[in-house]
Protein backbone atom coordinates (compact mmCIF):
# COMPACT_ATOMS: atom_id res chain seq x y z
CA UNK A 1 0.00 0.00 0.00
CA UNK A 2 2.92 1.91 0.92
CA UNK A 3 4.61 1.88 -2.01
CA UNK A 4 1.27 2.11 -3.92
CA UNK A 5 0.83 5.38 -3.12
CA UNK A 6 4.04 6.67 -3.65
CA UNK A 7 3.65 5.68 -7.06
CA UNK A 8 0.40 7.60 -7.29
CA UNK A 9 2.04 10.74 -5.53
CA UNK A 10 5.23 10.37 -8.36
CA UNK A 11 2.93 9.77 -11.66
CA UNK A 12 0.59 12.51 -10.52
CA UNK A 13 3.63 15.08 -9.92
CA UNK A 14 4.83 14.85 -13.13
CA UNK A 15 1.94 15.18 -14.85
CA UNK A 16 0.72 17.93 -13.01
CA UNK A 17 3.97 19.98 -14.05
CA UNK A 18 3.15 18.21 -17.59
CA UNK A 19 -0.25 19.40 -17.83
CA UNK A 20 -0.40 22.75 -20.24
CA UNK A 21 -4.49 23.65 -20.12
CA UNK A 22 -6.97 24.37 -17.06
CA UNK A 23 -9.23 21.24 -18.55
CA UNK A 24 -6.20 19.26 -18.82
CA UNK A 25 -5.58 19.86 -14.90
CA UNK A 26 -9.51 19.24 -14.34
CA UNK A 27 -9.79 16.15 -15.91
CA UNK A 28 -6.20 14.93 -14.04
CA UNK A 29 -8.15 16.31 -10.42
CA UNK A 30 -11.28 13.64 -11.26
CA UNK A 31 -8.67 11.00 -12.34
CA UNK A 32 -7.01 10.95 -9.37
CA UNK A 33 -8.96 12.70 -6.64
CA UNK A 34 -12.65 11.51 -7.91
CA UNK A 35 -15.18 8.99 -7.01
CA UNK A 36 -13.21 6.21 -9.34
CA UNK A 37 -9.94 8.07 -9.18
CA UNK A 38 -6.82 6.39 -8.60
CA UNK A 39 -6.18 7.34 -4.99
CA UNK A 40 -10.00 7.10 -4.01
CA UNK A 41 -9.47 3.14 -5.40
CA UNK A 42 -6.26 2.76 -3.85
CA UNK A 43 -8.06 3.80 -0.24
CA UNK A 44 -10.15 1.12 -0.69
CA UNK A 45 -7.94 -1.46 0.09
CA UNK A 46 -7.37 0.19 3.60
CA UNK A 47 -10.09 -1.83 4.56
CA UNK A 48 -7.59 -4.88 3.94
CA UNK A 49 -4.73 -4.51 5.84
CA UNK A 50 -4.08 -5.56 9.60
CA UNK A 51 -4.38 -3.40 12.60
CA UNK A 52 -0.93 -2.54 12.86
CA UNK A 53 -0.12 -1.41 9.31
CA UNK A 54 -3.35 0.76 9.09
CA UNK A 55 -2.16 4.12 10.77
CA UNK A 56 0.57 4.24 8.82
CA UNK A 57 -0.75 4.14 5.19
CA UNK A 58 -3.43 6.04 6.90
CA UNK A 59 -1.35 8.97 7.73
CA UNK A 60 0.53 8.40 3.81
CA UNK A 61 -2.72 8.55 2.45
CA UNK A 62 -3.68 11.77 3.79
CA UNK A 63 -0.20 13.12 2.87
CA UNK A 64 -0.82 11.84 -0.24
CA UNK A 65 -4.00 13.30 -1.05
CA UNK A 66 -3.16 16.74 0.65
CA UNK A 67 0.37 17.20 -1.89
CA UNK A 68 -1.30 15.82 -4.92
CA UNK A 69 -4.15 18.79 -3.62
CA UNK A 70 -1.70 21.50 -3.37
CA UNK A 71 0.19 20.65 -6.57
CA UNK A 72 -3.15 21.12 -8.74
CA UNK A 73 -4.08 23.86 -7.09
CA UNK A 74 -0.99 25.81 -7.54
CA UNK A 75 -0.56 24.33 -11.09
CA UNK A 76 -4.36 25.91 -11.73
CA UNK A 77 -2.98 29.34 -9.61
CA UNK A 78 -0.44 29.86 -12.22
CA UNK A 79 -1.91 28.91 -15.53
CA UNK A 80 -5.02 30.93 -14.61
CA UNK A 81 -2.79 33.66 -14.14
CA UNK A 82 -0.71 33.39 -16.89
CA UNK A 83 -4.43 33.47 -19.12
CA UNK A 84 -5.71 36.20 -17.46
CA UNK A 85 -2.43 38.20 -18.64
CA UNK A 86 -2.82 37.24 -22.10
CA UNK A 87 -6.70 38.82 -21.98
CA UNK A 88 -5.33 42.51 -20.27
CA UNK A 89 -2.14 42.35 -22.94
CA UNK A 90 -4.59 41.42 -25.99
CA UNK A 91 -6.72 44.84 -24.46
CA UNK A 92 -5.55 47.31 -26.96
CA UNK A 93 -6.02 50.66 -25.35
CA UNK A 94 -5.18 52.89 -27.90
CA UNK A 95 -8.53 52.21 -29.98
CA UNK A 96 -10.66 55.22 -29.67
CA UNK A 97 -13.20 54.71 -26.69
CA UNK A 98 -16.65 54.82 -27.25
CA UNK A 99 -17.85 58.65 -27.17
CA UNK A 100 -21.32 60.44 -25.58
CA UNK A 101 -22.41 63.10 -28.00
CA UNK A 102 -22.72 66.56 -25.98
CA UNK A 103 -25.95 68.09 -27.47
CA UNK A 104 -27.09 72.00 -26.58
CA UNK A 105 -30.13 72.42 -24.02
CA UNK A 106 -34.01 71.52 -25.60
CA UNK A 107 -35.60 74.52 -27.78
CA UNK A 108 -38.15 74.55 -24.97
CA UNK A 109 -36.22 74.64 -21.86
CA UNK A 110 -34.04 77.56 -23.93
CA UNK A 111 -36.73 79.41 -24.80
CA UNK A 112 -38.15 79.44 -20.77
CA UNK A 113 -34.60 80.47 -19.74
CA UNK A 114 -34.86 83.06 -22.07
CA UNK A 115 -38.02 83.85 -21.13
CA UNK A 116 -37.28 83.97 -17.44
CA UNK A 117 -34.11 85.70 -17.97
CA UNK A 118 -36.05 88.92 -20.14
CA UNK A 119 -39.19 89.10 -17.31
CA UNK A 120 -36.50 89.20 -14.51
CA UNK A 121 -34.99 91.99 -15.45
CA UNK A 122 -38.25 93.87 -15.49
CA UNK A 123 -38.85 92.72 -11.76
CA UNK A 124 -41.08 89.33 -12.11
CA UNK A 125 -40.33 86.58 -10.13
CA UNK A 126 -41.13 82.86 -10.46
CA UNK A 127 -44.58 81.37 -9.01
CA UNK A 128 -46.42 78.22 -9.61
CA UNK A 129 -49.52 75.98 -8.82
CA UNK A 130 -50.91 72.30 -9.14
CA UNK A 131 -51.50 70.50 -12.68
CA UNK A 132 -54.09 68.90 -11.26
CA UNK A 133 -56.55 71.41 -10.47
CA UNK A 134 -60.42 72.70 -9.35
CA UNK A 135 -62.64 73.73 -11.87
CA UNK A 136 -63.06 76.71 -9.61
CA UNK A 137 -59.66 77.78 -10.15
CA UNK A 138 -59.56 76.70 -13.96
CA UNK A 139 -62.83 77.95 -15.59
CA UNK A 140 -65.58 80.03 -12.05
CA UNK A 141 -62.89 81.83 -11.10
CA UNK A 142 -61.63 83.05 -14.24
CA UNK A 143 -64.98 84.51 -15.16
CA UNK A 144 -65.48 80.99 -17.65
CA UNK A 145 -69.51 80.25 -17.72
CA UNK A 146 -70.80 76.66 -17.10
CA UNK A 147 -71.67 77.11 -21.09
CA UNK A 148 -68.16 77.85 -22.39
CA UNK A 149 -66.69 75.30 -25.01
CA UNK A 150 -64.15 75.07 -22.99
CA UNK A 151 -65.94 73.41 -20.19
CA UNK A 152 -66.56 70.80 -22.35
CA UNK A 153 -65.64 67.25 -21.34
CA UNK A 154 -64.86 67.02 -25.23
CA UNK A 155 -62.01 69.76 -24.57
CA UNK A 156 -60.94 68.97 -21.31
CA UNK A 157 -59.41 66.25 -19.58
CA UNK A 158 -61.96 65.62 -16.30
CA UNK A 159 -61.22 63.00 -13.39
CA UNK A 160 -64.29 61.37 -11.41
CA UNK A 161 -63.82 63.22 -8.54
CA UNK A 162 -64.66 66.83 -10.80
CA UNK A 163 -61.05 67.96 -10.76
CA UNK A 164 -58.88 68.54 -14.04
CA UNK A 165 -55.97 68.72 -15.38
CA UNK A 166 -55.43 72.18 -16.24
CA UNK A 167 -56.18 73.67 -19.69
CA UNK A 168 -53.94 76.75 -19.19
CA UNK A 169 -51.44 78.24 -16.58
CA UNK A 170 -54.27 81.11 -15.70
CA UNK A 171 -55.07 78.75 -12.77
CA UNK A 172 -51.69 80.29 -11.04
CA UNK A 173 -53.23 84.13 -11.20
CA UNK A 174 -56.26 83.07 -8.97
CA UNK A 175 -53.89 80.92 -6.81
CA UNK A 176 -51.03 83.98 -6.33
CA UNK A 177 -53.80 86.64 -5.45
CA UNK A 178 -55.57 84.25 -3.11
CA UNK A 179 -52.39 83.95 -1.26
CA UNK A 180 -50.54 87.44 -1.88
CA UNK A 181 -51.43 90.95 -0.68
CA UNK A 182 -50.55 93.58 -4.12
CA UNK A 183 -48.54 94.37 -5.49
CA UNK A 184 -47.85 91.12 -7.47
CA UNK A 185 -45.60 90.54 -10.35
CA UNK A 186 -45.32 86.88 -10.94
CA UNK A 187 -44.45 84.90 -13.61
CA UNK A 188 -45.52 80.93 -13.75
CA UNK A 189 -44.04 78.40 -16.47
CA UNK A 190 -46.15 75.45 -16.45
CA UNK A 191 -47.64 72.34 -18.19
CA UNK A 192 -51.32 72.27 -19.69
CA UNK A 193 -53.63 69.85 -21.22
CA UNK A 194 -56.41 69.71 -23.90
CA UNK A 195 -58.31 66.88 -25.35
CA UNK A 196 -56.86 68.17 -28.87
CA UNK A 197 -55.94 65.69 -31.62
CA UNK A 198 -52.38 65.53 -31.67
CA UNK A 199 -50.88 67.14 -35.39
CA UNK A 200 -47.65 68.85 -36.67
CA UNK A 201 -49.30 71.98 -34.96
CA UNK A 202 -51.14 70.19 -31.46
CA UNK A 203 -49.84 68.38 -28.44
CA UNK A 204 -52.66 66.85 -25.44
CA UNK A 205 -49.87 68.29 -23.00
CA UNK A 206 -47.52 71.50 -23.69
CA UNK A 207 -46.05 74.30 -21.61
CA UNK A 208 -47.48 77.77 -21.35
CA UNK A 209 -45.76 80.54 -19.38
CA UNK A 210 -48.17 82.88 -17.48
CA UNK A 211 -47.90 86.55 -16.62
CA UNK A 212 -49.77 88.68 -14.13
CA UNK A 213 -48.91 91.77 -12.69
CA UNK A 214 -51.50 93.83 -10.09
CA UNK A 215 -50.66 97.37 -8.83
CA UNK A 216 -52.27 100.25 -8.66
CA UNK A 217 -52.69 102.35 -11.98
CA UNK A 218 -50.97 99.26 -14.00
CA UNK A 219 -52.31 100.40 -17.85
CA UNK A 220 -52.45 98.90 -20.99
CA UNK A 221 -49.26 100.59 -21.96
CA UNK A 222 -47.29 98.56 -19.35
CA UNK A 223 -48.48 95.57 -20.43
CA UNK A 224 -47.84 96.67 -24.08
CA UNK A 225 -43.70 98.11 -23.17
CA UNK A 226 -43.76 94.41 -21.51
CA UNK A 227 -44.47 92.63 -24.05
CA UNK A 228 -42.67 93.76 -26.71
CA UNK A 229 -39.80 94.32 -24.19
CA UNK A 230 -39.77 90.34 -23.56
CA UNK A 231 -40.52 89.59 -27.31
CA UNK A 232 -37.52 91.77 -28.60
CA UNK A 233 -35.04 89.56 -26.61
CA UNK A 234 -36.28 86.43 -27.59
CA UNK A 235 -37.05 87.12 -31.57
CA UNK A 236 -34.28 90.39 -31.73
CA UNK A 237 -34.88 93.81 -31.72
CA UNK A 238 -36.10 94.27 -34.69
CA UNK A 239 -38.95 91.70 -34.55
CA UNK A 240 -42.39 93.56 -35.40
CA UNK A 241 -44.85 92.78 -33.13
CA UNK A 242 -48.63 93.87 -33.24
CA UNK A 243 -51.58 93.42 -30.54
CA UNK A 244 -54.89 92.73 -32.11
CA UNK A 245 -58.45 92.78 -30.51
CA UNK A 246 -59.75 89.44 -29.18
CA UNK A 247 -61.86 87.48 -26.25
CA UNK A 248 -60.73 86.09 -22.93
CA UNK A 249 -63.20 85.54 -20.76
CA UNK A 250 -61.00 86.69 -18.11
CA UNK A 251 -59.80 90.10 -19.45
CA UNK A 252 -60.74 92.88 -20.59
CA UNK A 253 -59.86 94.29 -22.99
CA UNK A 254 -58.18 91.64 -24.50
CA UNK A 255 -55.65 90.55 -27.13
CA UNK A 256 -54.00 88.35 -29.19
CA UNK A 257 -49.80 89.21 -29.85
CA UNK A 258 -48.74 88.36 -33.33
CA UNK A 259 -45.20 88.67 -34.95
CA UNK A 260 -43.99 88.97 -38.07
CA UNK A 261 -42.57 86.24 -39.72
CA UNK A 262 -39.95 87.10 -42.27
CA UNK A 263 -38.31 83.62 -43.85
CA UNK A 264 -35.73 83.36 -46.44
CA UNK A 265 -37.49 83.28 -49.68
CA UNK A 266 -41.19 83.22 -48.59
CA UNK A 267 -44.04 86.19 -47.79
CA UNK A 268 -43.55 87.59 -44.34
CA UNK A 269 -46.47 86.44 -42.48
CA UNK A 270 -48.15 87.54 -38.81
CA UNK A 271 -47.83 84.56 -36.19
CA UNK A 272 -50.18 84.49 -33.79
CA UNK A 273 -48.05 83.62 -30.06
CA UNK A 274 -49.66 85.11 -26.99
CA UNK A 275 -53.16 86.06 -25.38
CA UNK A 276 -52.97 88.90 -23.11
CA UNK A 277 -55.13 91.58 -22.05
CA UNK A 278 -56.23 94.02 -18.24
CA UNK A 279 -57.80 91.49 -15.56
CA UNK A 280 -61.28 91.71 -15.83
CA UNK A 281 -62.89 93.68 -12.89
CA UNK A 282 -64.91 90.41 -12.18
CA UNK A 283 -62.09 88.25 -11.75
CA UNK A 284 -60.86 90.60 -8.95
CA UNK A 285 -64.32 90.80 -7.63
CA UNK A 286 -64.37 86.66 -7.37
CA UNK A 287 -60.89 87.01 -5.96
CA UNK A 288 -62.13 89.52 -2.89
CA UNK A 289 -64.68 87.45 -1.96
CA UNK A 290 -62.63 84.35 -1.30
CA UNK A 291 -60.03 86.72 0.69
CA UNK A 292 -62.68 88.03 2.42
CA UNK A 293 -61.20 91.47 2.16
CA UNK A 294 -61.45 94.19 -0.71
CA UNK A 295 -57.29 94.18 -1.27
CA UNK A 296 -57.98 93.39 -5.15
CA UNK A 297 -60.66 95.76 -5.16
CA UNK A 298 -61.04 96.82 -8.83
CA UNK A 299 -61.66 100.29 -7.13
CA UNK A 300 -58.05 100.30 -5.94
CA UNK A 301 -55.78 98.27 -8.83
CA UNK A 302 -55.60 97.36 -11.76
CA UNK A 303 -53.19 94.79 -13.60
CA UNK A 304 -52.55 92.86 -16.83
CA UNK A 305 -51.93 89.50 -17.35
CA UNK A 306 -50.24 87.04 -20.60
CA UNK A 307 -49.53 83.59 -21.85
CA UNK A 308 -47.42 82.12 -23.99
CA UNK A 309 -47.15 78.86 -25.77
CA UNK A 310 -43.87 77.92 -25.25
CA UNK A 311 -43.86 75.30 -28.21
CA UNK A 312 -45.38 77.97 -30.14
CA UNK A 313 -42.09 80.22 -29.14
CA UNK A 314 -39.24 77.79 -29.99
CA UNK A 315 -40.60 76.35 -33.56
CA UNK A 316 -41.11 79.85 -34.62
CA UNK A 317 -37.57 80.94 -33.29
CA UNK A 318 -35.66 77.31 -34.69
CA UNK A 319 -38.34 77.23 -37.73
CA UNK A 320 -39.40 73.91 -36.52
CA UNK A 321 -42.14 72.56 -38.55
CA UNK A 322 -43.82 69.83 -36.64
CA UNK A 323 -44.37 70.06 -32.74
CA UNK A 324 -43.96 66.51 -32.31
CA UNK A 325 -40.14 67.05 -32.86
CA UNK A 326 -40.45 68.29 -29.49
CA UNK A 327 -41.19 65.53 -27.42
CA UNK A 328 -39.69 62.85 -29.83
CA UNK A 329 -36.17 62.76 -28.41
CA UNK A 330 -34.42 62.01 -31.81
CA UNK A 331 -31.22 63.15 -31.47
CA UNK A 332 -30.74 63.30 -34.58
CA UNK A 333 -33.15 66.68 -34.38
CA UNK A 334 -31.62 67.18 -30.79
CA UNK A 335 -28.54 67.77 -32.10
CA UNK A 336 -28.96 71.08 -33.62
CA UNK A 337 -29.35 72.94 -30.79
N1 LIG B 1 -54.96 81.42 -20.79
C1 LIG B 1 -55.09 81.87 -22.15
C2 LIG B 1 -54.95 80.67 -23.08
O1 LIG B 1 -54.49 79.64 -22.66
C3 LIG B 1 -54.05 82.91 -22.48
C4 LIG B 1 -54.18 84.17 -21.69
C5 LIG B 1 -53.48 84.33 -20.52
C6 LIG B 1 -54.98 85.18 -22.10
C7 LIG B 1 -53.57 85.50 -19.78
C8 LIG B 1 -55.10 86.38 -21.40
C9 LIG B 1 -54.39 86.53 -20.24
O2 LIG B 1 -55.31 80.74 -24.24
Amino acid sequence: MLEQLQTILSEATTEISKANTLDELNNLKVSLLGKKGRLTLTAAGMKDLSNEERPLAGKKLNETRSEITQNLEEKINSLQEIEDSKKVLSLDVTLPGHSTTLIGRHPISQMLDDSVKALRRMGFSLASGPEIETEWHCFDALNTPQDHPARNESDTFYFEDGNLLRTHTSTIQIRTMEKNHPPVRIIAPGAAYRRDEIDATHLSQFNQLEGLYVDQNVSLADLKGTLEFLLQAIFGKETPIRFRPHFFPFTEPSFEIDILLEAEGKKSKWIEIAGCGMVDPDVFNQICKVRGDEAYSPKKVSGFAFGLGLERLAMIKWGISDIRHLIENDMRFLEQF
